[in-house]
């Protein structure tokens, strides 16, 4: 056999996919979380994964799917939220545009799953399928070993079970609802995902008519976050739009850190913040530090993190800005308070070994 004839499009797949393989996974595994401090990893859109110094590893909004693979018929379905929101046929050009840096199925611990709602890019099938088919179990307060629960707004947890999570793994919660798993305390908190309210049931020509209507299910279909962790408060924003009462979480919490779905809005749609959003999310939530996040998933929706800084830079004296932004990498680490100070991340350059040993050259001045 030689490679050529070995070498098929399955063991290609196999080999090269998931992009990190098991890289991440390991590495969440072997962290230790200094105690008052909360370990994070950016999963790729809005997945979050939390490890605390009490052992717990909760993941939001983990996903693990993409966009189009192929330009089909080139329509979109009629019921689709984007065709409710602008009035459209065509097709979205929605390709994935970052590698898939974990491997859910590899996952050999967590103590919850959570989703702040159920568009398809903030739920996992894959995920939910290995956390059940494995049996993996979690502590209660108490001590006792519970299966692991599922968490979200109402249509998550009935997407949850459409797909098969049994019912009594999963909870429901909405705004004011609090969760305790091991040393977090979970809070759901309003979201203002408008996106989410043009979502209709049916995504064929039978949608709902919302025209003309008010629609009051938010808090079924959505809702923001704040993790109190040992090493802070962090507010994980969702979908969300920017809101005016961002303000009023701002003034009920501390809220250390804050994650924000960024993006660059096709015209003709409303869905991510956008720069000035995201500073005035920051600003109204008086947090320490802001996160943009979602902006490098949809090739459709891609932002510059750039255009942050320029207007943070313009801003920030004038406006007595209290907190800076955070450029993270989708895979990469941060630690809370740890690196509250920087500013921008970058994966591990590696070689710090060099010269540890005799290197095996010429001679020295070729280096
Ligand atoms: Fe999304």
């Amino acid at each position: 056999m030689s490679k050529v004839s070995e070498t098929t499009r399955e063991s290609w797949i196999k080999s090269t996919f998931p992009e990190w393989g098991t890289w991440l996974n390991e590495e969440i595994e072997r962290t230790e979380v200094k105690p008052g401090t909360v370990s994070m990893w950016w999963l790729g859109c809005t997945g979050i994964w939390f490890k605390t110094p009490g052992g717990a590893n909760v993941t939001i909004d983990l996903w693990a799917g993409n966009g189009k693979r192929t330009h089909g018929d080139g329509l979109m379905k009629p019921g689709h939220q984007m065709a409710n929101m602008a009035g459209l046929n065509a097709m979205q050009p929605n390709l994935r545009a970052v590698p898939f840096v974990i491997d859910p199925f590899a996952v050999k611990s967590v103590d919850a799953v959570l989703a702040t709602h159920y568009h398809q890019d903030h739920m996992s099938a894959e995920f939910a399928a290995h956390v059940i088919n494995s049996g993996m179990t979690t502590t209660d307060e108490n001590g006792k070993e519970i299966p692991v629960p599922f968490i979200g707004p109402k249509k998550s947890v009935e997407t949850w079970i459409g797909w098969g999570v049994p019912e009594d793994r999963c909870i429901t919660v909405k705004p004011g609802d609090v969760i305790k798993i091991k040393d977090l305390e979970i809070v759901a908190l309003d979201s203002f995902d408008r996106t989410c309210i043009v979502t209709t049931d049916s995504t064929g020509p039978d949608r709902e008519d919302l025209r003309g209507k008010c629609p009051t299910d938010m808090d079924e279909k959505a809702v923001n976050y704040l993790v109190k962790t040992p090493g802070g408060n962090i507010y994980h924003s969702g979908d969300s739009h920017y809101s005016i009462y961002f303000a009023k979480h701002g003034k009920d919490y501390d809220i250390d850190v804050a994650f924000g779905s960024f993006g660059l809005n096709p015209v003709g749609i409303q869905d991510k913040m956008e720069t000035t959003d995201i500073l005035r999310m920051a600003e109204a939530l008086d947090c320490k530090v802001v996160i943009p996040i979602h902006y490098d998933v949809w090739t459709n929706f891609m932002a510059d993190i750039n255009e942050i800084k320029v207007l943070y830079d313009m801003r920030k004296d004038r406006l007595d800005y209290k907190f800076h932004p955070f450029f993270w990498e989708v895979g990469g680490h941060y630690t809370y308070p740890t690196d509250k100070d920087r500013l921008a991340y970058h994966h591990d350059r590696g070689f710090h070994d060099c010269f540890d040993h005799e290197p095996n050259v010429p001679f020295r001045s070729v280096l």
